[in-house]
């Protein structure tokens, strides 16, 4: 055939993980057979929390190369109850995001038809967003230690990182995609009353860079205000850049606001394409519902989207999304979003759509 092949190593990982891993391949499978113009070869690891507890490690030592030679990286999930969440996070997650140069990570936000807000006024204009979140350093750069550890002294320092470059690059990026939507709103959130030192240095990046984007409104938002701000005016917000700690914490929030935590997509890019990016659900493996065949695909679907988007191909992430709307608009629903269907009944209604209509 003429398609173009696309490598992708897949990581389901632990939990819905893999149900949800499983759905999004049968899902780009369909419809990279559908439309023809483009194919995918995926290449599945098993890097996982069960397999750590057997083998002792969650990658092997030439993980992270084995990665790099791939076009893109579909994530499931990664963490599981005996195993403590920071070592299986700094064992996977946070290594692949940060060898690889992921230091953007976008979260779209959305009421999808046939879905509703848990607040009362919010009707689906209401809530349109995307939260640019820093993916690479601040509360997340892994400075720090234990001293005394164990004793009734332990002592333990958690050190933020915030580097002119990195926060200009975070920044632009945000600019930008404030830049390409009708609103032209970018929202900036930090805590600089309080952090004085990062966060002040984040605000005045933010304003050296905003003297480039003369065509782009914006606001500034302390952390603490932009809850209620999300909760009582959804409608006066847009874009909204973050750093990786409060973004992580918003766009939970975001989420729930949209209806539930199983929609939610995400995207770690590397925007200079060195490196492949990693597209994933927000959510975790949801150990309370794992194994049970009722996790939520959407969320995954979506980010499978956004993958197929950065990929090159804008119409056929855009049909997909409307396949996976008309699914949740004709009712076809997991029970977190008030349905009645598992994630098989839900899968397999998208691939239905999708040689239906694409
Ligand atoms: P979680 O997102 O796994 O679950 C939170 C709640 O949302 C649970 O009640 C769960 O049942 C529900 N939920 C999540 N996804 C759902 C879906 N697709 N459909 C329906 N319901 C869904 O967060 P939690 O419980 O804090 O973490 C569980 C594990 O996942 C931990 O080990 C944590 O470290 C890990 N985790 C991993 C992430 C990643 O791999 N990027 C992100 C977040 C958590
Ligand atoms: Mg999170």
């Amino acid at each position: 055939s003429t398609s173009k092949v696309h490598t992708i190593a897949c990581i389901p990982g632990d939990g819905i993980g893999v149900d949800i891993t499983e759905a999004a391949v049968q899902v780009l499978q369909k419809l990279s057979q559908t439309l023809g113009a483009f194919e995918f070869d995926f290449t599945t690891f098993d890097w996982s929390s069960e397999k750590y507890k057997e083998r002792g490690w969650y990658m092997p030592e030439d993980g992270l190369e084995q990665l790099k030679k791939f076009d893109a990286i579909y994530f499931g999930a990664v963490g599981w109850p005996d195993v403590p969440d920071h070592i299986s996070l700094w064992s996977l997650i946070l290594p692949i995001r940060k060898a690889l140069s992921q230091y953007v990570n976008v979260r779209p936000t959305r009421i999808l038809r046939g879905t509703e807000s848990p607040l009362m006024k919010c009707s689906r204009s209401d809530l349109d967003w995307i939260i640019i979140r820093e993916n690479s350093e601040g509360e997340y750069s892994g400075q720090g230690g234990t001293t005394h550890e164990n004793t009734p002294f332990a002592t333990a320092t958690e050190v933020s990182i915030f580097t002119q470059p990195a926060i200009e690059r975070i920044m632009r990026f945000a600019f930008e995609t404030a830049k390409s939507r009708p609103r032209k709103k970018l929202t900036m959130v930090t805590k600089s009353n309080a952090q004085r030192h990062g966060m002040v240095l984040w605000d005045k990046v933010f304003y050296q860079i905003k003297e480039e984007y003369p065509d782009v409104e914006t606001d500034k938002m302390l952390v603490d205000a932009m809850t209620v701000r999300m909760v009582l005016h959804p409608q006066s917000l847009d874009t909204i850049v973050a750093t990786n700690l409060h973004a992580d914490i918003l766009s939970d929030l975001a989420a729930a606001l949209s209806g539930s935590i199983g929609i939610a997509p995400s995207s770690n890019l590397d925007p200079t394409r060195k490196n492949p990016s990693m597209f994933e659900p927000i959510h975790g493996s949801a150990p309370d519902i794992a194994g049970k065949g009722i996790a939520n695909p959407v969320g995954a679907f979506w980010s499978a989207a956004e993958m197929v988007r950065w990929l090159g191909y804008g119409e056929a992430a855009d049909g997909l999304m409307e396949c996976i709307e008309n699914v949740t608009g004709a009712g076809i629903k997991t029970k977190d979003l008030g349905g009645f269907e598992g994630t098989k009944r839900v899968t397999d209604a998208v691939c239905a759509e999708i040689e239906k209509t694409l």
